[in-house]
């Protein structure tokens, strides 16, 4: 299934301009963005939603599937996952086949905001830096749980802005000046214009909706015992909980 580049909204495009170039080095970029911690803050959403013993998982906002793929690998779930971005997709699909698991993680175009799923068809969904790029996060959250069966969990990762005032320093002076010149020297100007990007958008997004908010928001699409924690100092963002039963 291709969509027309033109489909969604002004975040879907945003999305789409800002990961166009980035797939062929994408692992080395979710690495310098995460001071180099990915791996780890990857591997507590992984373990949260493999908690629930899942055999039917949705990994939304895929990219190029390392996610997707580690929930595969450590569950043994089928994993499908979702993206709006075509060359992500098309990076993700090769790096399935080369790691051998074509039969158990499938990828799809979909947008986050209407996903083309039936209600209640996973036992677990997880998404991993995508909340910045979507206009109304929660209806999106509204969306993720609809296709969740009752009982089921939610895992999210996201960066996020260290609230200690030190740190916080310390990761102003990484995201706006480090970063940028960073990913330049590792991949080119596009990643200059990511690494500016960032800076600006995650600050902007925690703003417009502090952790509290996200809290609600997850409350209020359907889901109990929601709790996160800050990884790294407050770098990352891990968030989950569990779709309420039917009343
Ligand atoms: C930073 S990448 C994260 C990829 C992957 N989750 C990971 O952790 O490696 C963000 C991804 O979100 C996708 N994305 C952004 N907005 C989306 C939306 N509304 N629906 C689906 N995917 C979206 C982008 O295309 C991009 O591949």
């Amino acid at each position: 299934m291709t969509m027309p580049r033109t489909t969604g909204s002004p975040g879907n495009r945003v999305a789409r301009e800002v990961f166009a170039d980035l797939p062929p080095r994408y692992d080395r970029l979710s690495w310098l963005l995460s001071f180099g911690q990915d791996r780890r803050w990857r591997r507590a959403v992984v373990a949260r939603i493999a908690g629930g013993q899942p055999r039917r998982v949705l990994d939304v906002a895929t990219g190029p599937a390392g996610v997707a793929l580690a929930v595969a690998r450590r569950t043994g779930a089928t994993v499908v996952g979702v993206d709006l971005n075509e060359p992500m997709l098309q990076r993700g699909r090769r790096t399935v086949e080369a790691a051998g698991r074509t039969g158990e993680v499938v990828l799809v175009a979909g947008r986050a905001e209407q996903l083309p799923f039936d209600d209640e068809c996973f036992d677990a969904v997880c998404f991993s830096y995508l909340l910045r790029y979507v206009d109304a996060p929660a209806e999106a959250l509204v969306e993720m749980t609809r296709c969740l069966r009752p009982g089921g969990t939610m895992a999210s990762l996201e960066f996020f802005v260290p609230p200690a005032a030190g740190w916080r320093a310390a990761w102003r002076l990484y995201v706006s000046a480090v970063l940028p010149v960073a990913g330049w020297m590792a991949g080119g100007s596009a990643w200059w214009r990511v690494g500016r990007f960032l800076s600006r958008s995650i600050p902007a997004h925690y703003r417009q909706y502090p952790l509290d908010w996200h809290v609600r928001a997850w409350e209020q699409a359907g889901l109990r015992d929601v709790g996160w924690r800050l990884m790294s100092r407050g770098g990352g963002l891990v968030m989950w909980g569990t779709k309420e039963a039917a009343p």
